[in-house]
């Protein structure tokens, strides 16, 4: 189904071993000051994206064996397979079709042998019909009172990319508040409920399998609120929708079937806002802009599935990343939006990539001996800049960084924005171009200082640079532009997880947690003294049981 093999085994691997020692010395400055066109070399546009890559530790030779092993590794078959359905989820046994879910062109897409096409459009005209009614208020609540609150309830995949967009894009926001509870602490439903009425909230219950337990908890508790304030069993149908691929589970909720929004097996958790799970994000911005929002992605596939590899913006970052991770041992890439809006974007591909990436067995049941997914974690700028960007600059871990900007704000206020688009742009010069010992001393003699400061306090303020980071400008975050640089990464882990030879579209590593939570639930539920686990976990639980 999918090529299995090990890239540290191939041509291109063992030349860029051998390439990665001539170039590691290299800094990119000297890089720079030898070849004036390298900005012109190492950028690329698709749309209302400008991706520079120049600024990265790499020459044309690295970028040519680093497209050589994605061909060894069989990206472009890899690729193929997903979009033509193939089941490439082999350890759950499913095809891989986020995209058809924004397969605008409407190609005919089958799985075994049917086409899932007509059923994504029926689940799109059910979205836009309910969003319309709910947004134009002719959907009215059991009072006969028209909807002011949405609630949407998920975890994880049925959470992070919703909130995600909709905090993304509230430049494009309609009348409805938006609230999303996804913790299992009570804390979370609890203080949600404080803020809404029954007579106007609905509800939307986002959960793939409807069987999760933080979802179903909160689901419950939402259900008990409601029924309590005055609503009836009846009146549930108004204000209860599900977003779900486990009809059985959504009847016996009491959630009426005429308010569930289908999805399937093929769409996995942390790929699904483009599917029914994205409904909140159609009421919060308006079915038309989460339709420019599936425009935008699916012109990226396309790009993605049909662009040569040098050219081709995904598998490039893929490249990048996998050039840090595996020849220069970086542990962890930081995501950097420079938009306020886009503040939970870093914590969404948190997700798509750890979950996707972080796995040690290869896709022949082996256990690797070589790196898979990084660590991915972020903040916007500036705010990072006055929080962790230390480390980045100054410490002794090289962190690949993502800048990513707007050159247009929603909200130009005075020069709000040229402020911080300064920012944007001295960051990654400051990283790459670092100060010398030499600056340093010119500095602090300009400063008036004395020798003998300048000599201690010198070594401090030297800065090495040599920092690699993409920067990737965007004209303005509309819809559009969002679903494309969401495509985007989507597409970037996929290469890397097929490079690693990894299965990139399971999540086998979060079932011990749930698993062994199921099995202390019972225990916490009596009053006993536990024995029946490590001195550890007993000690912490019967502490727990005394202070409770
Ligand atoms: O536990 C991880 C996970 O399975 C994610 O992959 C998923 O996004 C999340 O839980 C929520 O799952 P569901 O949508 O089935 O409630």
């Amino acid at each position: 189904m999918l090529p299995a093999i090990d890239f540290t085994q191939t041509n291109a691997f063992k030349y860029l071993a051998d390439h990665y020692i001539n170039i590691a010395g290299t800094g990119l400055k000297e890089l720079f000051a030898a070849d004036n066109q390298r900005f012109d070399k190492f950028s690329l546009r698709f749309e209302d994206i400008l991706l520079d890559y120049s600024k990265n530790r790499i020459d044309g030779q690295t970028v040519a064996l680093l497209v050589q092993l994605a061909k060894e590794c069989g990206v472009k078959e890899a690729t193929e397979a997903m979009f033509a359905g193939k089941k490439i989820n082999v350890t759950e046994n499913r095809e891989v079709l986020h995209t058809a879910l924004r397969n605008r062109s409407n190609t005919p897409v089958l799985v075994e042998g049917k086409d899932v096409m007509p059923g994504v459009n029926a689940v799109l005209a059910h979205m836009k019909e309910f969003s319309e009614a709910v947004i134009s208020g002719t959907w009215k609540g059991y009072t006969g009172k028209a909807i002011t609150d949405i609630v949407n309830i998920g975890i994880g995949g049925s959470d992070l990319g919703p909130v995600m967009v909709t905090e993304a894009l509230k430049a494009y926001k309609t009348h409805l508040t938006l609230h999303f509870v996804s913790n299992v602490d009570g804390t979370h439903i609890a203080e949600t409920l404080k803020k809404v009425d029954p007579e106007t909230t609905l509800f939307l219950i986002a959960s793939k399998t409807f069987t999760t337990q933080e979802t179903m908890a909160n689901a419950n508790s939402a259900r008990d609120w409601f029924l309590a304030n005055g609503a009836s069993q009846a009146d549930i149908a108004k204000h209860f929708a599900a977003l779900s691929t486990n009809a059985t589970a959504v009847e016996n909720f009491g959630i009426d079937t005429k308010n569930m929004f289908e999805f399937w097996d093929w769409v996995g958790g942390r790929y699904s806002l483009c599917s029914a799970i994205g409904l909140s994000i159609a009421l919060g911005i308006g079915f038309d802009n989460f339709e420019a929002l599936l425009d935008g992605a699916h012109a990226m596939d396309l790009h993605f599935r049909d662009t040569p590899f040098e050219e081709n913006i995904p598998v490039i970052l893929a490249l990048l990343g996998i050039w840090y991770n595996n020849f220069f041992e970086a542990e962890s890439h930081a995501i950097l939006p420079y938009d306020q809006y886009l503040h939970r974007f870093a914590a969404y591909f948190q997700q798509g990539d750890m979950e996707s990436n972080g796995k040690y067995v290869d896709r022949n049941g082996n256990v690797v001996d070589y790196q898979t997914g990084p660590l991915i974690w972020g903040e916007p700028g500036t705010n990072g800049q006055h929080a962790f960007y230390q480390l980045i600059h100054q410490g002794t871990k090289l962190v690949p960084c993502d800048f990513i900007a707007p050159a247009q704000s929603h909200n130009p206020i005075g020069e709000h924005h040229t402020l911080l688009l300064s920012n944007f742009f001295a960051q990654t010069e400051a990283l790459m171009n670092g100060k010398t010992y030499d600056e340093v001393v010119a500095e602090l003699k300009a400063a008036g200082k004395s020798d003998a400061e300048i000599e201690t306090l010198a070594p401090f303020k030297v800065f090495d640079g040599n920092r690699p980071t993409n920067s990737i400008l965007v004209k303005k975050v509309t819809p559009r532009t969002l679903g494309a640089l969401i495509a985007m990464y989507e597409h970037k882990i996929f290469v890397q997880g097929i490079v690693w030879n990894i299965y990139s579209f399971d999540q086998w590593g979060v079932e011990l947690g749930k698993q062994l939570a199921g099995k202390i639930l019972p225990e916490l539920r009596t009053a006993d003294e536990i024995e029946s686990h490590d001195s550890s976990t007993n000690g912490l639980i019967n502490q727990y049981k005394s202070w409770r």
